[in-house]
């Protein structure tokens, strides 16, 4: 089996939702692929001075706003499934979260798990746990962005089933592509980080996002990785029944040889 993923890496305006909605537009144009991958935040930008700022711009996960309405025309443009990162409102609080959506709706909202830095004084806490969608017979996880830095993200997406991990990234530190090499091999899955490009400054914070989103396999080849500074789509194939088989030769299964009561601490 062949499914197609298309990777879009972009700078997302901060407080232009409008001006985003356009280039996501431009970036999609003839483009057909089973699952799009988007950057964290791509409707909002990232860094903002207070929850006050911010709140403004979310969208509740119901997909009534103006970004993920557009995600839905878009999802039935590009005939597949989109997974794109939004700042969500719910019940007046902040979420930085992912939605999975399809030309019907947003089918699965996720919330992320661990805030990076400044992110715990707007958002609150993730509440959802690791999601999985089942698109086209595919299990696809979702985590955004500093949940790389836990394996446990990635490894709690695996054993509920991920083939892929859509991880919408907003990446500042320079490491996470290459440890997502490390999450592909550990669960045999295939990992899509889709991160941002470009500078944001606020006060005396200065942030350059990485580029460089990238697609691994379950070996650890790195399948795609992009460039640092410049938007790109790109649309990578791959066989998703190839992380469905954990063992690695005959005495060694991933998942069978886990040794969980000795993982606990007390
Ligand atoms: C990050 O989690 N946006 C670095």
């Amino acid at each position: 089996m062949k499914l197609s993923i298309a990777v879009v890496q972009f700078n997302p305006v901060r407080d232009n939702i409008k001006k985003n909605i356009r280039k996501l537009r431009r970036l999609l144009t003839g483009i057909k692929s089973d699952l799009v991958v988007l950057p964290e935040l791509a409707n909002t930008g990232y860094l903002y001075a207070t929850p006050e700022d911010l709140l403004p711009l979310a969208e509740p996960q119901d997909g009534s706003g103006a970004f993920l309405t557009t995600l839905r025309e878009l999802a039935a443009q590009t005939g597949g499934l989109i997974v794109s990162g939004y700042a969500e409102v719910a019940e007046g609080k902040l979420l930085n979260a992912a939605a999975a959506v399809t030309q019907d709706g947003v089918i699965a909202n996720y919330r992320k798990t661990h805030l990076f830095d400044h992110e715990k004084a707007l958002y609150s806490s993730g509440d959802t746990g690791f999601q999985i969608v089942e698109w086209q017979g595919v299990k696809i996880g979702m985590m955004i962005c500093f949940d790389w830095i836990f394996p446990e993200a990635a490894r709690t997406l695996a054993l509920k089933g991920a083939q892929i991990i859509a991880h919408p990234a907003n990446l500042v530190l320079p490491y996470c592509q290459n440890a997502m090499i490390t999450r592909s091999i550990e669960n045999q899955v295939f990992t899509v980080t889709a991160n941002r490009v470009g500078k944001e400054h606020l006060d005396n914070l200065h942030l350059t996002f990485t580029g460089q989103s990238q697609v691994t396999t379950p070996g650890g080849k790195i399948l795609y990785r992009g460039p640092t500074r410049k938007e790109s789509v790109h649309v990578v194939e791959i066989d998703p029944e190839r992380a469905v088989n954990k063992r690695l030769n005959t005495n060694n299964d991933l998942f069978e040889d886990r040794r969980s009561s000795l993982y606990e601490i007390d």
